[in-house]
């Protein structure tokens, strides 16, 4: 038998690497021919491999240009020259129908390992990540602003509106008193069109204020049971011409939460996605995925959590119209006629006091809800 190294010889996290499991770059520590010697979390998450594959795996098979990386491990294990940096495309092993990821390549000389042979550290940034993370920064300033101007909007508007409704009924004892004359019915229909815009208002309000307004009961949720809850009652409303399918990663532990809110959370994205799948349902191939995985050393706002949750609700509608695609999470922005623009503002909230958060991505034909939600 060929000697080959064996599993045991290799601790899975080196003390020396550990530091590096803390970054949000994805960090691969290769042989000068590319064999991993370690990778970081963040990489393992984003290749969505385990520690154990990447340890047997050849760094260049996941390029979608392998000679390129070759030839810059071999340069900078020969001392040719110490670092260089160049662009390519991750393929994702498991995901091999998927696009590729672009990436930016920085290649580093390292010392060698006990035995003296050369070790090279690779850095892998993603291209998309540092437009992301601006873009998520500056969406959760917005849309904490956003909503505090609500919230002070709705008590403004919410305080007068009991003085308007009261006035309009006694205008309307008076019409019906008689003391008006002619025309007095055609004045009641005037009162009644105030008292009842002004019920649109207060319920309008009332759910502005709505998630601000219920403690939370927080007690052990498993997500998909949550996810399951939501698969029936969307179900039971579309019964032909709809498949929700499920993608779960059972070993996701239970957390603490507010399991009616949470429920609310998911059944507000997945009700957008069977309203907006609606030609799509009558055709009959309409489909919504519900996918659960595991997410390592994520951000999330300003912090930073060991580990998380990700479900993706992923649907083959007509993506969001992009005209709001910026704005989707702000109250009041609605793509369809009457929508109140309130579902995924009220399903971000929620996502935030768990101290998780949603984000989207779209195009035509395929659209990702993603929430995020740290875990202990
Ligand atoms: N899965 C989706 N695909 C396409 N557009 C979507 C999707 N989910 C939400 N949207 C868009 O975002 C808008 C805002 O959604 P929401 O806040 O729930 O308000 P509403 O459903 O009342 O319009 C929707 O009107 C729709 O235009
Ligand atoms: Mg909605």
């Amino acid at each position: 038998m060929v000697p080959t190294r064996a599993m045991t010889d290799i601790p899975l996290l080196p003390a020396e690497f550990a530091g590096l499991d803390l970054l949000a770059t994805m960090v691969v520590v290769v042989s000068a021919s590319g064999e991993c010697l370690f990778a970081n979390a963040s990489f393992e998450n984003v290749m969505r491999l385990s520690r154990r594959t990447v340890q047997k795996a050849h760094l260049p098979d996941w390029f979608e240009d392998p000679e390129r990386l070759l030839e810059t491990l071999a340069g900078v294990a020969a001392n040719q020259y110490s670092s260089s940096r160049f662009d390519a495309v991750l393929r994702r092993g498991a995901w091999a129908h998927e696009e590729g990821l672009p990436v930016h390549v920085v290649v580093s000389q390292m010392d060698a390992d006990g035995e003296g042979a050369p070790r090279v550290l690779v850095e892998l940034i993603e291209i998309a990540q540092l437009a992301r993370q601006d873009r998520d920064e500056r969406n959760l300033d917005q849309v904490q602003a956003t909503k505090e101007l609500t919230r002070n909007l709705a008590h403004e508007i919410k305080n007068p509106l009991g003085g308007i409704r009261g006035a309009a009924q006694l205008l309307a004892l008076e019409l019906q008193g008689g003391q008006v004359g002619e025309g007095g019915a055609e004045l009641t229909e005037y009162t009644e069109v105030i008292v009842h815009e002004v019920d649109r208002l207060q319920s309008l309000v009332d759910r502005l204020l709505a998630p601000h307004r219920r403690a939370q009961v927080v007690g052990d949720v498993n997500i998909h049971e949550i996810c399951e809850r939501v698969r029936s009652l969307v179900l039971i409303e579309h019964p032909r011409g709809l498949d929700i399918l499920r993608d779960y990663d059972t070993s996701l532990p239970d957390f603490r939460g507010d399991r009616e809110q949470l429920i609310q959370m998911v059944l507000n994205i997945v009700q957008n996605a069977a309203q907006v799948l609606s030609s799509r349902i009558a055709a009959g191939d309409a489909q919504i995925v519900l996918r659960t995985r595991v997410a390592r050393q994520v951000t999330i706002g300003k912090q930073r959590w060991r580990l998380a949750l990700e479900l993706h609700v992923e649907d083959n509608g007509p993506g969001v119209p992009a005209e709001i695609r910026d704005r989707i999470f702000f109250p009041l922005v609605s793509g369809r006629e009457g929508g109140s623009g309130l579902g995924l503002t009220l399903a971000q909230t929620i996502a935030q006091q768990h101290q998780g958060m949603i984000d989207c991505e779209s195009e035509p034909g395929l659209t990702n809800f993603r929430i995020t939600l740290p875990l202990p």
